[in-house]
């Protein structure tokens, strides 16, 4: 077994990134699959979400070699789901590595180890394309990227599109991208639409067909630490979540 290795990418905040790797993994979790999700952010917005302990080893301490990767995958109380906290130490990461030889490959070298325990590691990255994130890119096999429906998300992903252009001659030729996905829509906002349909008339074969609705309980759940199908999983939003989770599969 080889894990299917995706990491969440914007480099604009509130997009939605963190929300989806948290519900995708946990949807894809309950569907049978072995899931560790790895909180790159220094926010560690991901791993209070899913009830991880964020005063336990991080990936900062994987990273600085002060433990081993599969020592610091927590259980979650959810099934087949799995976590590795993130840090504050995390923002200082960029300074500390910047000097260093194979800076982009940190990452990449101290979690190699993890392949073969998982089905799929889904890493949130922080709102930046500094080094953790060039970490990130060239430990990844896919691209996950969420965006919001609005107004300049053309300009941001095509910045994101020529990063990933770069990275591939630079530090990851087989880097693919997985998708684009558009998070939080509202019916009743007519530009929605508009850029769901100018994005896909420029990236017709990677946007995905399920869109996520904008819910008050996708926003809700996470402060009492709870995917949305352990919070309401009525909800449309876990609906979607789960929709996504069976194109994902298709894709991989
Ligand atoms: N579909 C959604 N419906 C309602 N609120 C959402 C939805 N997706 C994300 N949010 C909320 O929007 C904010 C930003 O989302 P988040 O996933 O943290 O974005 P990012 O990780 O890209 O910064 C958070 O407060 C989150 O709870
Ligand atoms: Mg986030």
């Amino acid at each position: 077994m080889s894990a299917c290795k995706i990491i969440f990418l914007n480099q604009k905040g509130g997009v939605g990134k963190t929300t989806t790797c948290v519900n995708l993994g946990s949807s894809l979790a309950e569907m049978g699959n072995k899931v560790l999700l790895i909180d790159f952010d220094s926010q560690g917005n991901l791993t209070g979400a899913v009830s991880g302990d964020s005063r336990k080893p991080t990936i900062y301490n994987v990273i600085a070699g002060e433990i081993s990767a599969k020592d610091a995958v927590q259980e979650t109380p959810f099934d087949n789901l799995f976590v590795i906290p993130g840090s504050v130490d995390l923002a200082g990461l960029n300074l500390e590595l910047v000097s260093e030889e194979d800076r982009e490959y940190y990452l990449k070298n101290s979690i190699s180890s993890l392949d073969d325990e998982f089905d799929f590691i889904l890493l949130d990255c922080p709102p930046s394309l500094g080094l953790l994130t060039m970490n990130a890119l060239a430990w990844a096999e896919y691209v996950f990227i969420p965006m919001q429906c609005e107004y300049f998300a053309m300009e941001g992903l095509n910045m994101l599109m020529r990063t990933i252009t770069s990275v591939r001659k630079n530090i990851n030729k087989d880097l693919k991208i997985l998708g684009i996905l558009f998070t939080m829509f509202t019916k009743r906002a007519r530009l929605n639409a508009e850029v769901i349909e100018d994005v896909s008339t420029f990236f017709p074969n990677l946007v995905f067909k399920t869109i996520i609705p904008r819910t008050i309980r996708l926003a809700e759940a996470p402060s009492h630490g709870l995917p949305i199908s352990a919070y309401d999983s009525r909800n449309s939003g876990n609906k979607a979540y789960q929709n996504l989770a069976k194109e994902v599969i298709s894709r991989v």
